[in-house]
């Protein structure tokens, strides 16, 4: 059995790794942790636990953490806090999944000027492997350090590699425009999520600077080798879950969509977890909510030299925590998509 460690277990993406864990059969949970103010049972605080996970919650504290005899940690942490504690455990020989952003971005000054504050364990951002397995299988494979994708680079970069790595795309911005349910903002409270701010109502935010922005470029210009010219707009939906992202992209030259959905198809085809619509189905958020997959759908701007590409995912699963299970499970030589659906 591989022993682990869920860090940040009272959130949603530490409830959802709990979930997705505990019908996992090659994995025994050995310790959960939170900033509560005293340890409490995670059954306390998600009732849907009771009888099946009754494990007390506690304070972060490595060396009672690591006492568990734990192979792996997921750090379902806040930004900037993953990072203080992902060393301590990496030179403890653990293996470390990083729901958090701390790892993601090769670059620390870029990380400095989205995330505000300073990157103060640059040396290991070497050996952080981004835990796209569409993109990185074999790099994830030896990793001990995971940086899990952020939920909107999961959509957008799933729904533009394929293009990029045929170096189909034209001089024209890639436009991508993304819309998020509500969890994707993490389960503290704040003003702008209370029901009354987000039902019936949609709206765009941090345009222009969303945190996302240089994760996404990051990747496609690892995919394109060259800089791509991305505008990126996230937006707030009334859903709890899932993310639709719809991207727009110039071609060199003309084309069809049934050429278009042979190459998704070809691209993605050892990819468990990616399905490619055929022609002139779209994929919807509900296709994919509460799975791991994420649903690509193709279509043509009227004159064919726009592709314009539409996914779906659920942030928690293959934005989030879903992903983080595929990581551990390539890790571990096991089937991709063990514990997952
Ligand atoms: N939500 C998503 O869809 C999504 C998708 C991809 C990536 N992510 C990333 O995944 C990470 C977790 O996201 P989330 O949405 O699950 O956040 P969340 O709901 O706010 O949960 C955060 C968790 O971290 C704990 N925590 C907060 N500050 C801490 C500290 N200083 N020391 C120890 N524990 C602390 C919290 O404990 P308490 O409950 O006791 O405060 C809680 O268990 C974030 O970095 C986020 O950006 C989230």
């Amino acid at each position: 059995m591989i022993n682990v460690a869920i860090c940040g277990a009272t959130g949603y993406t530490g409830l959802e790794l709990v979930r997705i864990l505990l019908n996992h059969p090659k994995v025994a949970i050995k310790a959960l942790t939170a900033k509560l103010d005293k340890p409490a049972k995670i059954s306390e605080v998600f009732p849907e636990l009771y009888g099946r996970l009754d494990m007390v919650c506690e304070e972060l504290v490595v060396n009672q953490v690591l006492k568990k005899k734990i192979d792996v940690v997921f750090l379902a942490l806040p930004h900037n806090v993953s990072m203080e504690y992902a060393p301590r455990f990496l030179d403890k020989g653990k293996v470390v999944i990083d729901l958090s952003a701390d790892f993601r971005l090769r670059d620390a000054r870029i990380y400095e000027k989205y995330y505000g504050q300073k990157h103060i364990y640059k040396n290991y951002l070497k050996q952080s492997v981004y835990g796209l397995p569409e993109l990185y299988k074999n790099r994830i494979k030896g990793a001990r350090l995971i940086a899990n994708p952020g939920c909107y680079p999961t959509g957008s970069v799933l729904a533009v590699a394929p293009l990029l790595a045929k170096n189909l795309v034209g001089k024209d911005k890639i436009i991508i425009d993304a819309k998020s349910g509500v969890t994707g903002a993490g389960r503290r409270a704040a003003l702008y999520l209370h029901f009354g701010e987000v039902a019936e109502n949609m709206k765009a935010y941090k345009v222009g600077v969303h945190q996302h922005i240089p994760e996404i470029e990051q990747e496609l210009n690892g995919i394109a080798k060259k800089s791509v010219n991305l505008l990126f707009t996230p937006h707030l939906v009334p859903l709890k879950r899932g993310i639709l992202t719809t991207a727009y992209v110039g071609l060199k030259k003309g084309t069809d969509v049934p050429k278009l959905i042979r190459l998704y198809k070809s691209f993605y085809k050892q990819s468990a977890f990616v399905k490619v619509y055929d022609d002139g189905s779209l994929p919807q958020v509900q296709d994919v909510v509460n799975s791991n997959y994420c649903a690509i759908g193709i279509a043509l701007s009227p004159d064919k030299r726009h592709a314009i590409i539409v996914s779906a995912i659920d942030n928690l699963q293959k934005g989030a925590s879903g992903q983080a299970v595929q990581n551990m499970n390539i890790v571990y030589g096991l089937k991709e998509t063990t514990g997952l659906v």
